[in-house]
């Protein structure tokens, strides 16, 4: 057989379950390029190294003496350090865009001025400003509430919304904060879904619909997180998304994707769309240039097709004759996280796991010890349920993260049938 080297850039729950799918692959032999030791990574490569992720002429040399065909890129940073660009030049093949076309992860106001150049639905009404003083003077002029988002790469947590977080003296204070680009933007009220694709520059194949729970307490409280959890359902769909509006979020995906490729910067890689379902349908939140953290989790495990065609799929702008799969079963993927997090979270502290039953564990930001792990800054492992419903998947979810031992918490409420039923009925109110 003949074999391909893959290698993972990330040190993420995220690239955990992607460096399992490859292993899983027939011919797939896995290295990784990580900032961190992540366990479960490097008990899956051959070899691996330590390194920071945007740190690219250092990976691509280790391309070099290993040999790697492929590279797959977890976490968006590289991405917008041009470590595809590199590789690409050196022969190796990547999931993952190019610098040019990650920006619409990486520049918010590309984004937003891309769909607006091409007419693409779903889009806000935003103002981008460059100067402070204007973007202060404009919300001091208004009643509207907005979400105020710094241009550039924030991990998720540099949005605040008007309403929400701030008033209108914390929305100028947090304006002031940024102290550089703002883009400030509709708010929109619905409820919201990841709609993430593999996409080959020109063909766009989706998967499964995923829920992800960015506030760091249960009932939606407290600060965004990276995400605290996610869960998919058993018929890839979300209840309170319509056929019609999976319809809308897939051909936004597509316009996006054909807008891309006009404009001489083809996307190939995973693109991930953050929908807010509203009253007129899904609007977009963001596009990330990736797969979500923790949402790669859920998908991934259900993957029963091979990644490694996947990535030749991808790679070589044939994903419309590559057999994609995912099993019809319901997901829910808990993330154990350090008390505190993420403002003060405890690191350092030792934790030890417990009976996980079917439960799978994907490793994230933590020191292996022996069979003790040490909480680190960062989200710690997550473990993700697999059932024929989502009840059945939330219980092995739940009663494997319960059982850990230590100073970590985790969301009980993520993927339970009361918080489905709350977006079911909030999307109701709002019809
Ligand atoms: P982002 O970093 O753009 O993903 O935003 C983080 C979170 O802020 C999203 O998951 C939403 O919950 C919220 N958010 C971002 N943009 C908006 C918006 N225009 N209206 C309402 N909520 C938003
Ligand atoms: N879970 C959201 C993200 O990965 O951006």
């Amino acid at each position: 057989m003949i074999t391909m080297k893959v290698l993972v850039v990330g040190s993420g729950g995220r690239e955990h379950a992607i460096a399992q799918a490859l292993a899983k692959s027939r011919g797939v032999v896995v290295y990784a390029a990580m900032s961190r030791l992540n366990p479960g990574i490097a008990s899956l490569s051959a070899d691996h190294l330590i390194i920071r992720e945007t740190a690219v002429q250092e990976i691509a040399t280790f391309c070099s003496t290993h040999n790697i065909d492929y590279a797959f890129i977890g976490p968006e940073a590289p991405l917008e350090a041009g470590i595809v660009d590199l590789l690409e030049s050196q022969g190796v093949k990547c999931v993952g865009p190019v610098k040019a076309a990650a920006r619409i992860e990486t520049d918010k106001a590309f984004c937003r001025d891309l769909m607006k150049r091409h007419s693409i639905p779903g889009l806000p009404e935003y103002y981008i400003f460059r100067d402070t003083e204007k973007a202060i003077a404009f919300l001091k002029t208004t009643d509207k509430e907005y979400a105020i988002k710094p241009i550039g790469l924030t991990g998720g947590k540099g949005v605040r919304i008007m309403g929400e977080h701030v008033d209108l003296d914390g929305a100028c204070t947090y304006v002031r904060e940024i102290n550089g680009e703002v883009v400030i933007e509709e708010r929109f009220i619905g409820e919201e879904f990841t709609l993430q694709a593999f996409v080959d520059g020109t063909h766009l194949i989706p998967m499964p619909l995923v829920q992800d729970h960015k506030r760091a307490f249960e009932g939606d409280t407290g600060p965004n997180t990276g995400g605290m959890g996610s869960y998919t359902l058993a018929d890839h769909r979300m209840p309170f998304v319509t056929e019609e509006e999976y319809d809308q979020a897939l051909s936004i995906m597509n316009l996006v994707v054909k807008a891309l490729a006009s404009e001489g910067t083809p996307y190939c890689g995973i693109l991930y769309g953050q929908f807010m379902n509203t009253a007129k349908g899904p609007m977009v939140i963001e596009f990330n240039a990736r797969f979500g953290d923790p949402e790669a989790m859920n998908v991934l495990s259900l993957l029963s097709s091979d990644m490694g065609d996947i990535v030749k799929g991808i790679t070589s702008g044939c994903l419309d004759t590559t057999i994609i799969t995912f099993d019809n079963k319901a997901t829910v993927c808990k993330y154990i996280v350090p008390e505190g997090y993420p403002d003060a979270p405890q690191s350092g502290k030792y934790i030890r796991k417990g009976e996980s039953g079917t439960a799978l564990l994907y490793y994230a930001s933590v020191i292996a010890d022996d069979d003790r792990l040490i909480t680190q800054s960062s989200r710690t492992m997550a473990y993700v349920g697999i059932g024929d419903t989502l009840k059945q998947a939330e219980q092995i979810a739940e009663t494997a993260s319960a059982a850990v031992e230590g100073p970590v918490r985790h969301r009980r409420d993520v993927g339970t049938e009361e918080v489905l039923n709350k977006r079911i009925k909030h999307m109701q109110e709002l019809r």
